[in-house]
């Protein structure tokens, strides 16, 4: 797909999607995004224009379930193709709300694609998850497209769920293609400091746990078992810079034309970092020693989790570029500069509510 086209965006406000706003109008894409702020904040729009020096286009305000909210902004908008993040994303926090997390992860899309197809877009690009593999083969191996599925969350199975709708949809509707990217752990932030991850509450994942703990918002950090049959003992997982998990967004938007049909890869380095190997990673971004002490393992967690990405490599000849220092010390920058996140930036855009009634 070639620029200039009109790109709607769900989950525009979050963490990866407001990166991929900024990679996006960089590649001269209009936009539209659309997005409920259930986890992020309309402020980051105003960054995400200063970052980009354009305006982001038009948002809306809107749960991607309201049927009729979503299909009043295809009728506005002339879509190319929609790049679709909007998702509830907290595996532990989706064992305890497993109906939310189907509601909105499968609900949400099958709304998304019912419009889309009530208004003749069949291009997608979908935001997938490393946590459909479950514990992958159990030989520590780097996971390939076609590794065994086992999701071990209602967070997962949504994703594993999404993929399969997808998939027949693409098989039963000529034209449709869907670029489903599977992402293992995207990380870091906007080289500027001014985007970046911004957890609600305590976050569950490991680089915020880290960056909180370095700026004093957390005591120490508890690594979550150190007797894994690793070579340090803890778990080891394959860390991708947000910079270069939104470029192969951008890269699959502009490869949807090139085979109709439902198109699955991985993203990450194919490469695996322990969590005591990231702490000396993030010590050294910061410049200051991190606390923390060994605890037990968590629920659910696995040994290893690493990807195979060579088939994007081979296929799009997208490869990330960007090193685990790397990661931490853009991580560390957004941190420094917003320990109380992106809140404060109060230029307007070009924003409008569209509730049920349109
Ligand atoms: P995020 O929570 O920062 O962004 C998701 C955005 O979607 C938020 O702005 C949120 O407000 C919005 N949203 C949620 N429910 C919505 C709804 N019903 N209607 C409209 N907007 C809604 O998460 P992220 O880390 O940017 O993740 C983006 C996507 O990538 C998600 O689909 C997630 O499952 C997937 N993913 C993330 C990771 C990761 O580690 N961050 C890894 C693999 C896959
Ligand atoms: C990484 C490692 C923890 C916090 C999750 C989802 C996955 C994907 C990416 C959405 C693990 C350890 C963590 C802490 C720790 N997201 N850790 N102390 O679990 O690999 O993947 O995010 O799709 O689906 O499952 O990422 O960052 O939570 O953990 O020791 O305080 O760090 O045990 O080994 P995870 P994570």
């Amino acid at each position: 797909m070639n620029p200039p086209s009109t790109i709607l965006v769900t989950g525009g406000a979050g963490f990866i999607g407001s990166h991929a706003c900024v990679e996006l109008l960089d590649h001269g894409y209009e936009l539209i995004v659309v997005d409920d702020y259930s986890n992020s904040s309309s402020q980051v729009f105003s960054r995400v224009e200063r970052v980009a020096g354009r305006f982001v286009g038009t948002v809306y305000e809107l749960d991607i379930r309201d049927r009729r909210a979503l299909a009043a902004v295809f009728d506005r908008h002339s879509v190319d193709a929609v790049v679709h993040f909007a998702a509830l994303k907290a595996v532990g926090e989706s064992t305890r709300m497993p109906v939310e997390y189907y509601d909105t992860n499968v609900g949400g899309t099958t709304t998304l694609l019912r419009a889309m197809h009530e208004h003749g877009v069949h291009h997608l690009v979908f935001s997938s998850s490393c946590s459909l593999y479950g514990d992958g083969d159990g030989d520590g191996g780097p996971l390939g497209e076609d590794a065994v599925v086992g999701p071990g969350s209602p967070y997962a199975a949504s994703k594993w769920a999404c993929e399969q709708i997808l998939a027949d949809v693409c098989r039963r509707i000529p034209g449709f293609t869907v670029m489903a990217l599977r992402y293992f752990n995207p990380v870091g932030a906007h080289p500027s400091g001014l985007l970046g991850e911004e957890p609600r509450g305590t976050p569950d994942n490991l680089m915020p746990c880290l960056a909180q703990v370095a700026v004093g918002r957390r005591e120490r950090l508890h690594v979550f078992g150190d007797d894994w049959d690793t070579p340090d003992g803890t778990a080891v997982r394959d860390y991708l810079h947000v910079m270069d998990t939104v470029e192969a967004h951008r890269i699959a938007l502009e490869h949807l034309g090139d085979m109709p049909g439902m198109h699955v890869y991985n993203l990450g380095v194919g490469q695996g970092s322990s969590v005591l190997e990231v702490v000396a990673a993030f010590q050294e971004a910061c410049g200051r020693p991190i606390p923390y002490d060994i605890a037990p393992r968590r629920p659910g967690d696995v040994r290893e989790r690493v990807a195979d990405a060579t088939a994007v490599a081979r296929d799009w000849g997208w490869r990330p570029r960007r090193n685990l220092a790397g990661m931490c010390r853009d991580a560390w920058r957004f941190q420094q500069l917003n320990p109380s996140g992106h809140a404060g930036s109060a230029r307007q855009t070009n924003r409008k509510r569209v509730t049920s009634c349109g």
